[in-house]
């Protein structure tokens, strides 16, 4: 892989070669390594428009692990606020001679507009886009899912929320269904679903008690109030009465059923606080594998 821009039509030998370099990796670090020198001498840029808490930590951590040098670059002290377009942005920082630039971006689609822009031969990685893709949390969802039920073959994994903002929805969707999850249920209100035409995957159920009944795992989602100027909101309380995840819903579910949030989580609004850190809780676990996981995609795009 030259970039990662989307986990849509990656060959299932690509996502299972980077689960196992993550946990490679993983073990590397574990066994007292906790920098490697993979990546001396390269250097990577962070670009994120967007807030981030998990995704540009772990980025910032996977690259200092792997021995590059990184740049956080300060959007709001940047001369974008001086009207710089992005492209020139883009080919002002290449001349810096960077390696690989981390993007997020609000408008979906950038990423590849930045790959097609590109001069030099810097490598792009997707860190979220509009609603369209995050592919590095799509493969370390996978990859916490493997942890615990590597058996995708018999699994049932609901996703359960704002659907249709959710770049974390597609990307999941696009690793599970190409490792060959049995079935993935979607669930939320109606007009936070995405049309069939967007999103033709999945089982589709408004009621969450039946869509979570016999699941492996369950994907909440936070409502992304950031995307949503023409969605008259849901009264939160009444949001979280028909899509929250509490332990009654979560009584329904498989046995050890595994629950995830990519996170921020919005607690007593789209999960309870007795779940969301419970014992069944695989959110931190989600969260640590985040930087394994980038270190792998790191280390694919820039071993060349
Ligand atoms: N999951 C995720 O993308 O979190 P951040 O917005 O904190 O990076």
């Amino acid at each position: 892989l030259r970039h990662l821009t989307t986990l849509e039509n990656l060959p299932r030998e690509t996502i299972e070669r980077l689960l196992d370099r993550a946990e490679a990796l993983r073990d590397a670090c574990a066994h007292g390594t906790r920098k490697l020198d993979i990546l001396a001498g390269r250097t990577v840029l962070n670009l994120f428009f967007e807030p981030s808490t998990r995704t540009r930590t772990s980025f910032e951590l996977a690259a200092r692990r792997l021995g590059a040098d990184v740049i956080n670059f300060d959007i709001g002290l940047s001369s974008t606020s001086k009207g710089e377009e992005l492209f020139d942005t883009l080919h002002t920082l290449e001349a810096m001679h960077l390696d690989a630039i981390v993007v997020r971006h609000k408008q979906s689609g950038t990423p590849d507009e930045l790959v097609r822009h590109a001069m030099s031969g810097v490598s792009v990685i997707n860190a979220g886009d509009g609603n369209r893709a995050h592919p590095t949390q799509g493969l370390l969802d996978a990859l916490t899912i493997r942890q615990h039920r590597p058996d995708f073959e018999n699994l049932s994994v609901v996703i359960c929320g704002d659907i249709k903002h959710s770049r974390v929805a597609r990307s999941d969707i696009n690793a599970l269904s190409t490792l060959g999850v049995r079935e993935i249920r979607l669930c939320g209100p109606a007009e936070l679903m995405p049309t069939a035409e967007e999103m033709p995957q999945g089982r589709r159920c408004s009621d969450f008690d039946q869509a979570i009944e016999g699941a492996d795992a369950v994907i909440m989602l936070r409502l992304q109030k950031e995307r949503m100027a023409s969605i008259d909101l849901p009264d939160e309380a009444a949001y979280f009465n028909h899509y929250g995840l509490d332990r009654r819903r979560l009584a329904l579910a498989a046995k050890g059923c595994l629950v995830m949030h990519p996170g921020p989580i919005n607690r007593g609004i789209e999960i309870a606080t007795d779940v969301a850190d419970g014992a069944q809780s695989r959110i931190l676990e989600q969260v640590g594998n985040g930087v394994f996981v980038r270190m792998a995609v790191l280390n694919e795009v820039l071993a060349r």
